[in-house]
């Protein structure tokens, strides 16, 4: 048998083509499970665009929408489009859809962060719009709650969006509140009902424009709970991850430290660790390609082995052994 070499490769086709016949290579072709952007927001640790993408603190809380196009904080009184992130300052600004602004004034229940999330109320100048007069006897716990030295009742009350509450044009300012500090009651909430008031509107920056509310930036400043990252160990992980290409995530049953380098790979370090010392660290899905790739090469190797053994060509070795 001259040309025995060109018929070991033939053998290692069919043996091939034979045994892939039982793997799901289908399974392959995922899409990387974490996104980086939500909308036009960059989405990065400590926060996720998803379950298992981020840190597992911001879970449920954060979350891109099923559409892909809207990260949202979802709290127990409904789900507001995150309009901004600082990851320098662990901050972000909300836009909760019924939050009124000097071009659009509506009614609206309130607002509520949960307690047990790992957010806080941030910077932001709440304007209490709307209320039963006069707001100088709102109060809690026998404190008043509205600041009268403030003017920004004055300047909002110039927009003609008023009327959208109810009001006036120029409506009287001792129906408007400057609730600051803005506290949320124990229920974490800010209970425009019981305050007696229709609306609100949250201001996190004038803009250098104190007195132009069409100018001001309107929106709820909500920061990270005891600063926004996990711990030490964690941060280091995650900053040697981004920085070599991947994605940090968590995975079960523990929610532990993943970083998402493809479709295929997750490993426990970071997407340049692919090295043969650290190939114990890497997490493959069940049936993963290189032990696959080990798999068939064995195979082929074991083939061509056997056959010169036996001093036999070897698709009489293959022939037997299927
Ligand atoms: C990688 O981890 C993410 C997040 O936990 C998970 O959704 C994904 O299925 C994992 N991928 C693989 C290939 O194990």
């Amino acid at each position: 048998m001259e040309n025995l070499p060109s018929f070991n490769i033939i053998i290692f086709i069919v043996l091939f083509s034979h045994v892939t016949q039982f793997i799901p290579w289908q399974t392959l072709a995922k899409d990387l499970p974490c996104r980086t952007t939500c909308g036009s927001i960059q989405v990065k640790y400590p926060f996720g665009s998803g379950h298992g993408c981020g840190s597992p603190r911001f879970h449920p809380y954060i979350a891109c929408s099923p559409e892909g196009d809207q990260l949202l904080l979802t709290t127990h009184t409904g789900s507001y489009p995150v309009t901004s992130i600082s990851y320098t300052t662990s901050t972000l600004i909300i836009t909760p859809p019924q939050m009124s602004t000097c071009t659009s004034m509506q009614q609206s229940p309130g607002l509520g962060i949960d307690w047990a999330s790992p957010f806080q109320l941030g910077q932001s100048t709440f304007l209490l719009l709307s209320c039963t007069p006069p707001t100088s006897s709102l109060t809690i716990k026998g404190s008043p709650v509205c600041d009268t030295s403030s003017h920004l009742c004055e300047s909002i009350y110039t927009c003609p969006s008023v009327i959208g509450l109810g009001l006036p044009l120029f409506p009287p300012t001792n129906t408007c509140c400057v609730y600051s500090p803005a506290n949320f009651n124990r229920k974490g909430e800010l209970d425009l009902q019981k305050l007696k008031c229709m609306g609100y509107a949250s201001v996190v920056s004038l803009q250098e424009y104190p007195t132009d509310p069409s100018r001001w930036q309107y929106g709820v400043e909500l920061q990270s709970r005891g600063g926004a990252l996990d711990d030490y160990y964690t941060d280091n992980k995650c900053n040697a991850c981004e920085i070599s290409g991947g994605l940090c995530g968590y995975a079960p049953p523990v929610n532990s430290f993943v970083c998402l380098c493809s479709d295929t790979i997750n490993t426990t370090i970071d997407c340049k660790s692919n090295s043969l010392q650290n190939q114990a660290e890497l997490t493959w899905n069940s049936v993963s390609l290189p032990s696959r790739k080990l798999w068939m090469e064995f195979l082929g190797g074991l083939v061509f082995l056997w056959s010169s053994l036996v001093k036999k060509p070897a698709y009489t070795v293959l022939l037997a052994v299927i």
